[in-house]
């Protein structure tokens, strides 16, 4: 068993490239991870999405990936991918067809999970279409859990059925290492605000060993996509470093859904900020709590305890004016009498930009963000 178990990240492949999923991409975006530096930051998985497979099982039931997409099988590309530090992670759903129509696992948990640990797997994405009424997403994800722990490798279960059937009540005991609990996302800000502000509901959903998915990333999409389903217009850079900020805060994976092959400029900046993914793998795994923030609905404050006795303190604008955002240290457990002060680095420029007793506040443009790390300090 992993000696810690964090928010995954690495890359998924539906977000840019729908159905055009291939060896030959997964191997090239391996590369430009590694040149890139996104391997030594943290992102280490390599995600198949729907769409690998061919259309029917072989004549003994199992699944067999398109010759044209992976000619040399998914056992060589595993080891591809071991063979540089990286993890391979593939899909399947609990239904009698994935949500693109390939064969789903259902009835075949067992034939799949051994084939997917003879492939040297490491992640499992397992999605909810075209499941039978009767049985539940539940009885389906303990039924897939329990296949991968019989193959005796160890593969993270990472569930998808979107947020239904109470499924925080139960996720975790499945031995699921994430849950998507949100619809999918697109690529622009009504989709990263309404999945944001749905998370703002259950802030402890997210926390040690079983984290909640809040979909794959869309920084350094702008508009590009090749999902017609994901490519709805696009988001500014503002948004995009907002997106980073609050899924680095809210303790979700974060998988990269961009062409990493071209990413560059300031999406290459959002998606390698050190700081945020700091507070995004700290090791406490602490869920944030959130404080409003007095006479304005679309603005509110994020903090994160952090496992060094720092804080991750996040001002966030969902309006669409410029917003004086403000937080009360008191709101956090600081008074006056303590003696004490709070710095705060900025997490973009990494300078200290303030040090307060009482309240620190920033001017944010619309849809913006800023996060800091702060620490307690002696008054002089
Ligand atoms: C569902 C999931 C998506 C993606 C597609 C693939 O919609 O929520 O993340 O995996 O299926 O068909």
């Amino acid at each position: 068993m992993s000696a810690m178990i964090l928010p995954p990240m690495g890359w998924n492949t539906w977000n840019t490239f729908y159905d055009k999923v291939s060896e030959e991409l997964v191997l090239e975006t391996m590369d430009a991870m590694i040149e890139k530096g996104f391997r030594e930051l943290g992102y280490r998985y390599l995600i198949l999405d729907d769409c690998w497979a061919l259309k029917e099982r072989d004549a003994q039931g199992q699944l067999v990936a398109d010759p044209d997409k992976f000619p040399h099988g998914i056992k060589a590309l595993a080891d591809a991918v071991h063979a540089k530090g990286m993890k391979l992670g593939i899909y399947s759903c609990c239904g009698v067809r994935t949500c693109a129509g390939y064969p789903g696992s259902f009835d075949h948990e067992y034939d799949d999970a051994r084939q997917f640990a003879q492939w040297g797997v490491d992640y499992l994405k397992y999605d909810n279409c075209n499941r039978p009424n009767h049985i539940s997403s539940e009885i389906l994800n303990r039924r897939m859990a329990m296949a991968l722990r019989s193959t005796g490798r160890e593969i993270d279960l990472a569930t998808c059925q979107w947020g239904t059937e109470a499924v925080k009540s139960w996720i975790a005991s499945t031995g699921a290492r994430t849950f998507r609990s949100t619809v999918d996302i697109q690529d622009n800000w009504f989709s990263i605000e309404s999945i944001a502000r749905s998370r703002l509901e259950r802030l402890s959903w997210s926390a040690c060993g079983c984290f909640d998915d809040m979909d794959m990333l869309v920084v350094g999409l702008n508009g590009l996509s090749m999902n017609p389903e994901v490519n709805q217009g696009g988001c500014t850079d503002e948004e995009y470093q907002t997106h980073f900020a609050l899924w680095a805060m809210l303790n979700a994976p974060l998988i990269l859904g961009c062409d990493v092959r071209k990413v560059e400029g300031r999406a290459l900046e959002i998606l390698q900020n050190k700081t945020l993914i700091k507070i995004n793998q700290d090791p406490a795994c602490k869920a944030p709590f959130k404080i409003p923030v007095y006479g304005n609905d679309d603005a509110f404050v994020l903090v994160k305890l952090l496992s060094d006795g720092t804080y991750a303190i996040g001002l966030f604008n969902f309006g669409d004016t410029d917003a004086n955002v403000s937080v009360e240290l008191w709101d956090i457990g600081l008074t006056l009498s303590s003696n004490l002060r709070m710095s705060f680095r900025d997490c973009q420029t990494n300078d200290i930009v303030g040090s307060s007793r009482e309240h620190f506040s920033a001017v944010l443009p619309p849809h913006g963000s800023n996060v800091y790390l702060c620490a307690l300090e002696e008054c002089k």
